[in-house]
């Protein structure tokens, strides 16, 4: 139970806020390098790092590039990348065959980090909007996302991915029944060990656009996500959600955006006691960018404290597009401390 404060003067709150060592003593939450996942794009080519409009700061690495990245990472103490595809048009088909290519961006780039930086988590977006001419999650017939038939594609999609060696998968399409199609895969293909972040609490958010860009989605898709992914207005549904991928298999979860579905991320914690994580939207990101470049905020210290407030929250870890700058700041911070 929470002792409640005694009256003024007996109790000061700002004794314990007056010096840094007493804050420092008394702070009750902290970021740290190992809270953090870092989202990686992929694009062709070798030797190129192309920059991402929407996202200032942000590249689409090449393979070779995308291992630099990781090396420099691993070098960092951060514990996973999340690669995600810029594929090529040509590549979008409506059957979303690209997805279950062995040989796809992102499994290429899974396979080459894992030969160069062994000591970096790989996880992988099970989803096949970044393959998909309608650039849906979902196969799309007569202008309907198809359930069923999509977990077939997902199904083989996640193999592929544990094959090439994806540590964790992250299933974020909101099909149906995904979690369960999944586990069952890697249980019965020998992959006993690859984990499942499901991406479960993951909410029909305006905050993905930058995304959508960045992996090369904005022009394809028609309509919006509405029939698979959450109500904004909805909180109980998403904790339905959360039970139903941790009945079904789901080692972790998340819920995306981060900063406007805090309350979503608390509930989570307190409710199911599980790893939680958020995801910190290209939105969430992109908005800290532009207001930090026109002077508006404090970009370095917003960028800290919306992370520390997921931790708050209760989440034990983030996806941040900060992440690399995050834990380059926290690691010298450390060593000056
Ligand atoms: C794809 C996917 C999306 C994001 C991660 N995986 C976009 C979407 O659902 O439209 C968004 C990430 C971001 O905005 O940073 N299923």
């Amino acid at each position: 139970m929470t002792q409640p404060p005694a009256p003024f003067p007996a109790a000061r709150a700002r004794r314990l806020r007056r010096t840094d060592w007493m804050r420092n003593l008394t702070r009750e939450n902290s970021l740290q390098i190992s809270d953090l996942i870092w989202p990686v794009f992929v694009r062709e080519g070798s030797g190129i790092e192309e920059p991402v409009d929407s996202m200032p700061g942000v590249l689409r690495r090449s393979v070779d590039k995308a291992v630099e990245a990781a090396n420099e990472a691993a070098n960092l103490g951060i514990p996973v990348i999340a690669l995600f595809p810029y594929t090529q048009a040509d590549k979008k088909t409506s059957d979303c065959e690209e997805a279950c290519n062995p040989d796809n961006l992102v499994n290429q780039a899974t396979r080459a980090i894992k030969a160069a930086v062994p000591d970096i988590g790989i996880m992988l977006d099970v989803a096949l909007d970044p393959y998909n001419a309608d650039g849906h999650d979902g196969l799309v017939r007569d202008g309907v996302v198809q359930n069923d038939e999509s977990l077939m594609m997902l199904e083989r999609q996640a193999l592929v991915q544990a094959e090439a060696g994806a540590d964790i998968l992250g299933p974020s399409d909101m099909m149906d029944g995904r979690i369960g199609v999944i586990r069952r895969a890697l249980e019965s293909n020998d992959f006993p060990d690859t984990a499942i972040m499901a991406y479960s609490a993951k909410f029909a958010s305006s905050f993905y656009g930058p995304f959508r860009d960045a992996v090369g989605a904005s022009g394809a898709l028609k309509g919006d996500k509405s029939t698979y992914q959450i109500d904004p207005a909805n909180a109980e549904e998403a904790l339905r959600m959360v039970a139903r991928d941790l009945d079904e298999g789901a080692d972790m979860v998340m819920v995306k955006p981060g900063q406007p579905y805090l309350d979503v991320c608390s509930r989570v914690k307190a409710e199911f006691s599980v790893p939680t994580f958020a995801y910190q939207v290209s939105g969430e990101y992109a908005m800290i960018e532009a207001a930090g470049a026109n002077g508006w905020i404090d970009r370095d210290r917003v960028m800290i404290e919306s992370l520390l407030a997921f931790k708050r929250a209760g989440c034990d870890g983030v996806l941040t597009y900060h992440a690399f700058e995050v834990a380059q700041k926290l690691q010298r911070d450390l060593e000056f401390s």
